[in-house]
C-alpha cells in the first residue's frame, strides 16, 4: 500500500506522507504542505482535519465503535466504575485492585474546597446557569494553587489532575445547593464518587438521605459513557487553550464553556426542554418531525444527528436500554419517555432523517435517567462535564507530555479588503 501521497500544483509534484492509526485509519500529512509549496489546507468545521494522533479513544463513525484504550464501551458500562475508568484513560492502562483503592483514596482527600472560595457562589444570581458558575469555579480554583499548576512539571500536573476530578462534583453540588438556598453538604470521606455526589446533591442536614444504590449504578453507568470522544469540541478547546501552557484549571474551565453549546453538550438539556414542550403542547409527533425538517424553521431535533455516528451512537444504544430498566426498578412511569421512543420510531423512517443519517445522540435519552434520577434539567449538562472531565484531562495529559507538542494556531484564508489607505476609507 502506498506510503506516499502525490500532490500535484502548478505544474510540480510533491510527496507527501501517509501516516496509519493502529486501526489502520488513514492520513496526508501536510505539516510541511505550506513550507514546500506556499499553500495551506481549508477545512470549514475540521471535517477532514486530524488534529492530533491519540491513542486515548477510537471510535468508527459508520460501525458504531467506541473503545477507551482499546476496551469497548459496552464492557466498561457493564464492568467497570466510573474512577476506574478515568484512570484507565488518564494512564492507559486498567488499575490493578491496589491501584484502584490508592487512586480513589487519592480523589477522596482533595474533594474540600477552600472556604474563601465559596464566597464565590454568592456573586451569582440565584437562577445563573450552573455550567457559567462552573466554568468560572473551576477557573478560579487556580487561584488557590498558584504554586503547583505549571503544565510542564509532571508533579503539578497530577496534583491538578487530583484536585480537579475530586473538588468538581463539590463543587457541581454547592451550585445547586445555593440555586435553592439550602445549606451545602460536605463531602463524605467514607462513599464513593458517585455516592458522595449524590449525598451532597440531595441530603439536609434535617433529614436522613438514603443513598439508592440504583441510582449509584445508573450514575456511575452515565458518567462512564460520557468520559471521552476523542476530538469533539469541547476536547479540542480544552487541548487548544493547553496548548499555550495555560493551567489545568483555566484549559478545562474553557472546555466547559465549549459543552454548554446546544450543538454539544447542551443538548440534553435541549433535549428534555423539548421533550416538555411537546408533551404541554399536545402536538403529534409528526408534526415535530416535520418542523425539524423545514429550511425555514431553525427548529432542529435536539438529541439527534452526529459529526461522526452516521451509523448509530454505541452509547444512545446502552442509555435506551439502561433508561427502560432504571425507571422500572425506581418504578418511575415517564411519558416523556413514551414520547421519546414515539419520536425516534417517526424520525427513524422519515426519509429527511435516513438520507443524512441522523441517528438518536448520547444526549437524547440521558436526560430522562436524569430527572428519574431527581438531578434538574438545568443540572443536566453539568453532569456530562463531570462525565467528561477524564477524557478532558486524559487528551490534555497526552498532548503536554508529547515531545512535538506545539501551540495550537490554525491558518486561514483571507477575504477580506486589500490595502486601503486611511483617507480613502474614512466617509466623506
Ligand atoms: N434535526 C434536523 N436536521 C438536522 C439535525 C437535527 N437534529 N442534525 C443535522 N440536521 C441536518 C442539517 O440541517 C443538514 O441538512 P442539509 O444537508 O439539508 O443542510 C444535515 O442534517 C447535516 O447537518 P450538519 O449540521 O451539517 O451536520 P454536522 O455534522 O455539522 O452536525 C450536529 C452535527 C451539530 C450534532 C447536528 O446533527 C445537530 O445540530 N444536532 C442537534 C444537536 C445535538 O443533538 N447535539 C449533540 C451532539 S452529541 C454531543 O455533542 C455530545
Amino acid at each position: 500500500m502506498a506510503n506516499t501521497a502525490i500532490l500535484k500544483i502548478d505544474g510540480k509534484e510533491y510527496e507527501l506522507p501517509i501516516i496509519t492509526g493502529t486501526e489502520n485509519e488513514k492520513a496526508i500529512d501536510i505539516s510541511k504542505l505550506r513550507q514546500q509549496t506556499g499553500y495551506i489546507t481549508l477545512d470549514n468545521g475540521y471535517l477532514n482535519t486530524g488534529a492530533c494522533t491519540s491513542a486515548v479513544t477510537f471510535l468508527d463513525g459508520e460501525l458504531g465503535i467506541l473503545r477507551y484504550r482499546g476496551i469497548p464501551i459496552e464492557q466498561l458500562a457493564e464492568k467497570a466504575s466510573f474512577t476506574e475508568v478515568a484512570y484507565l484513560l488518564i494512564y492507559g492502562h486498567l488499575p490493578s485492585d491496589k491501584e484502584l483503592q490508592d487512586w480513589d483514596k487519592e480523589l477522596t482527600m482533595h474533594t474540600l474546597i477552600h472556604e474563601d472560595l465559596k464566597r464565590l457562589y454568592n456573586g451569582f444570581p440565584k437562577d445563573g446557569h450552573p455550567m457559567a458558575i462552573m466554568s468560572t469555579m473551576i477557573g478560579s480554583l487556580s487561584t488557590y494553587y498558584q504554586d503547583s499548576y505549571d503544565p510542564e512539571n509532571p508533579d503539578h500536573r497530577h496534583i491538578s489532575m487530583v484536585r480537579l476530578l475530586a473538588k468538581f462534583p463539590t463543587i457541581a453540588s454547592f451550585a445547586y445547593k445555593k440555586s435553592l438556598g439550602q445549606p451545602t453538604v460536605h463531602p463524605m470521606n467514607h462513599l464513593d464518587y458517585c455516592s458522595n455526589f449524590l449525598n451532597m446533591m440531595f441530603s439536609v442536614p434535617s433529614e436522613e438521605y438514603y443513598i439508592d444504590p440504583e441510582i449509584v449504578k445508573a450514575l456511575n453507568l452515565l458518567l462512564i459513557l460520557h468520559a471521552d470522544h476523542e476530538q469533539n469540541c469541547s476536547t479540542s478547546t480544552v487541548r487548544l487553550v493547553g496548548s499555550s501552557l495555560a493551567n489545568l484549571y483555566g484549559a478545562i474551565s474553557a472546555g466547559i464553556c465549549a459543552l454548554w453549546g446546544p450543538r454539544h453538550g447542551g443538548a440534553n438539556q435541549e433535549v428534555l426542554e423539548m421533550l416538555l414542550e411537546i408533551k404541554a403542547s399536545g402536538l403529534p409527533v409528526k408534526k415535530i418531525v416535520e418542523k425539524a425538517k423545514d429550511k425555514n424553521d431553525a427548529f432542529r431535533l435536539s438529541g439527534f444527528g452526529h459529526r461522526v455516528y452516521k451509523n448509530f451512537d454505541p452509547r444512545a444504544k446502552i442509555i435506551k436500554k439502561a433508561c427502560d430498566a432504571v425507571l422500572s426498578r425506581l418504578g418511575v412511569k415517564d411519558p416523556l419517555l413514551d414520547i421519546a421512543k414515539e419520536l425516534e420510531e417517526a424520525a427513524l423512517k422519515d426519509s429527511y432523517f435516513v438520507e443524512r443519517k441522523l441517528y438518536p445522540n448520547v444526549d437524547f435519552y440521558s436526560g430522562i435517567i436524569y430527572r428519574a434520577l431527581g438531578i434538574p434539567v438545568n443540572m443536566f449538562t453539568v453532569m456530562f462535564a463531570m462525565g467528561r472531565l477524564p477524557g478532558w484531562i486524559a487528551q490534555w495529559k497526552e498532548m503536554i507530555e508529547s515531545p512535538d507538542m506545539k501551540i495550537g494556531r490554525p491558518r486561514q484564508i483571507y477575504t477580506g479588503a486589500t490595502n486601503t489607505a486611511y483617507d480613502n476609507a474614512k466617509k466623506k
